[in-house]
């Protein structure tokens, strides 16, 4: 399975967000991950989906919306509409999952789930059949520039192996901290979209550059994690 970047534009430069997310395209990612922060689920206000109506005629990219928000059922047909092409939802936010994974899919936009980083992988033994995507969280939500959450590489392992006893190839997502030191290491344990957001987006080079550095660091052979 080919291996697949994600800009997260958390750690664009919000003054400039179409400019940056077009960058992002030039430079050769895949998609684009819009990260959707209510202040309650997790401790940081970002953007709605006024934003993605505002990116989406700018950009050829899949839009990726990543809903850290309490609730997001009330928001799936909104953010279909502006023009996201993947919504992912938190199984912490959703008590009843099956059904808003089964509203997602009715909206005729890919599916995608997401666990925390404390949240078991049998949160979603139910549901493995219904999703395109699977994210698993290696920091905890909230804010760019964490660091990455070791302890997640086994999950990605477990999560692969879970999948592939299904015999369901739904590709792994991992999202926080992924740079070229980490990339290696997740793409070992099985995941195949990385979504970087301070890896891409920063001063120390060019958004050319850095989604070079992140391609360059998943093409060389490396120990596993
Ligand atoms: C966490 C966000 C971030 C973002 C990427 O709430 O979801 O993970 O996408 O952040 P970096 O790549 O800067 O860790």
């Amino acid at each position: 399975m080919a291996i697949e970047i994600e800009a997260s534009i958390l750690a664009a430069d919000f003054a400039r967000l179409g400019e940056q997310a077009r960058q992002a395209e030039a430079a050769g990612v895949d998609a684009l991950q819009v990260d959707v922060m209510d202040g309650r689920f997790v401790p940081n206000i970002t953007f709605g989906a006024g934003v993605v109506r505002a990116l989406r005629p700018l950009l050829a990219l899949p839009l990726d919306v990543h809903l850290m928000i309490v609730e997001p059922e009330r928001y799936l047909a909104e953010f279909a509409a502006a023009g996201a092409d993947r919504l992912v939802v938190h199984q912490e936010t959703c008590p009843h999952l099956h059904r808003v994974l089964q509203s997602i899919r009715e909206l005729d936009v890919a599916v995608g789930v997401t666990l925390n980083p404390a949240t078991p992988l049998s949160a979603l033994e139910e549901v493995l059949e219904m999703v395109d995507l699977i994210q698993v969280m290696t920091v905890n939500p909230g804010f760019g520039g964490q660091a990455f959450i070791f302890s997640q590489l086994d999950k990605i392992r477990r999560l692969r192996r879970m999948l592939d006893d299904r015999g369901l190839a739904v590709p792994i997502a991992v999202d926080g901290g992924i740079d070229p030191e980490t990339a290696p290491l997740v793409v070992a344990a099985g995941a195949t979209v990385l979504v970087a957001g301070s890896s891409i987006y920063n001063q120390r080079a060019s958004v050319v550059e850095n989604v070079a550095a992140l391609r360059a660091s998943i093409q060389r052979p490396r120990a596993t994690g």
